[in-house]
């Protein structure tokens, strides 16, 4: 199965317009001609100057979250036929600091998903355990109970078009990187739940990311990994040397 290798960029609650616009501009010379495709989750506020601003250069923009209902009174919040028409391709979603500080539930992410596939946007389902779960060995029941509640009701022919990203919670900003051993047991794990609930065809379609302390020192172990598809980076996508030199693996 031929997946396309791909970067993507969340750069949280960091960053303007102006700042995005100046470094996707910074970007673009840094980026190899043969390289993963690379994709930057802004925050709602810059998504139109970074649309903008990657036009014509094969960088797709994303959000980094939406609402469960394309509209009503729900004050602060952003529906994906917002998000589509600011010219976005895909959304996070579910992201763990979404699910630790605003209680977001596998079942308010699945309908999340359902939206985002609806409005023809990529949802990137994000899941992974936290420290304590993976201390009692639970971490393999903690994602498939992930998987179950935010895939309920998806079609395969859907599913193919949902990109998975484990994020070990215990690994996001730590500077403790799962092992490349930990992070392609886990995918093959995931691989194998999909494969199962979508069947092989579907599931060997559907790109998986690992996120989680990613940097230019440890990306190529990574994404060797058969299972391995791509990369969330956080924090370093915020600096254009590094986020280059990720997507330069
Ligand atoms: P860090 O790369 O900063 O650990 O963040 C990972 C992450 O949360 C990406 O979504």
């Amino acid at each position: 199965m031929s997946r396309v290798p791909q970067i993507v960029g969340n750069w949280k609650m960091y960053k303007t317009a102006a700042a995005a616009r100046e470094f996707i501009a910074a970007l673009q010379p840094l980026i190899a001609p043969v390289c993963a495709r690379v994709c930057l989750a802004v925050p709602f506020t810059a998504l139109e100057a970074a649309v903008a601003a990657a036009k014509g250069t094969g960088i797709r923009i994303g959000a980094q979250n939406m609402h469960d209902q394309n509209e009503g009174a729900f004050t602060g919040e952003i529906s994906a036929c917002m998000l589509q028409e600011s010219g976005v391709s895909f959304v996070l979603l579910g992201h763990s600091e979404r699910r630790q500080y605003f209680a977001e539930t596998n079942s308010f992410i699945h309908r999340k998903v359902q939206r985002a596939l609806e409005a023809r946007l990529i949802p990137i389902l994000c899941i992974g355990e936290q420290f304590q779960e993976r201390e009692r060995g639970d971490q393999k029941k903690v994602l498939q109970m992930q998987l179950e509640e935010c895939l309920q009701e998806i079609f395969p022919d859907e599913a193919s078009r949902i990109i998975i990203a484990y994020e070990p919670v215990w690994a996001i900003g730590t500077g403790k990187t799962a092992t490349p051993g930990i992070a392609q047991e886990m995918h093959q794990f995931i691989r194998n739940w999909l494969g199962k609930r979508f069947g092989s065809e579907s599931a060997g379609k559907m790109s998986l990311l690992y996120g989680g302390s990613v940097k230019p020192d440890n990306i190529a172990e990574l994404m060797v990994q058969t299972d391995i598809d791509g990369a969330l980076v956080g924090g370093a996508s915020l600096n254009v040397e590094s986020f280059a030199q990720i997507v330069n693996y």
